[in-house]
């Protein structure tokens, strides 16, 4: 059976899903993804609409930035999901679920998503991606934190969620302070 996205057949060979919440998409999540496809045909990058978290940007807002990474991309598919992830994951087809394990303080929480998912639907495996070394200590929750506070994340997220979290956060686009000898 061709899986669907959004009632859309599209043809996919071997696909995974990448669940998360992208509050808002980091350089981690960008790695796992290209890594991803170094396995798979094709990754869909499933946002879950979990207002219940109160998420800095709404979900329309995720899906048009992670939408606008990966706009070169035909092989990352970018959709939005209410709900279980088994139940979006039963409309696409797709066996395979996959999630970025930055620490072991990781493991618990995503070895108890992964069972319950599984107990939940037997067609549904999770596979697991280390973070590599370079964003193990990036997170979303971070990001918005420094960014908020007025630090700099670039390098840890693309240039058009710095942009983001400035207008989120009504801070000024330069964040450096050019001290000059008068001041
Ligand atoms: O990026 P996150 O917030 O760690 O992603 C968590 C997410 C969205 C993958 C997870 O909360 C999820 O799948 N939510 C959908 C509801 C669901 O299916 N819950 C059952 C699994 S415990």
């Amino acid at each position: 059976m061709i899986p669907k996205v959004k009632g859309k057949e599209i043809d996919m060979g071997n696909v995974a899903i990448y669940p998360g919440s992208f509050d808002p998409i980091t350089y981690g999540h960008i790695d796992i993804i290209e890594r991803a496809l170094q396995i798979f045909d094709k990754v869909i990058v499933a946002i879950a609409d979990n207002e219940e978290k109160r998420p800095l940007f709404t979900v329309e807002e995720r899906l048009e930035i992670v939408k606008e990474v990966f706009e070169d991309n035909p092989n990352v598919i970018v959709d939005s999901f209410k709900g279980l992830l088994v139940d979006y994951v039963a409309k696409t087809n797709v066996k395979v679920s996959l999630r970025g394990l930055r620490a072991t303080s990781d493991f618990e929480y995503e070895f108890h998503m992964a069972s319950m998912n599984r107990s939940l639907d037997t067609h549904l495996d999770t596979l697991f991606m280390m973070t590599s070394k370079d964003y193990f200590f990036v997170s979303s929750r971070t990001i918005k934190e420094v960014a908020r506070l007025g630090g700099a994340v670039e390098g840890l997220v693309p240039d058009l969620v710095v942009r983001r979290l400035k207008e989120k956060f009504k801070l000024p686009v330069t964040k450096k302070k050019q001290i000059g000898w008068d001041d």
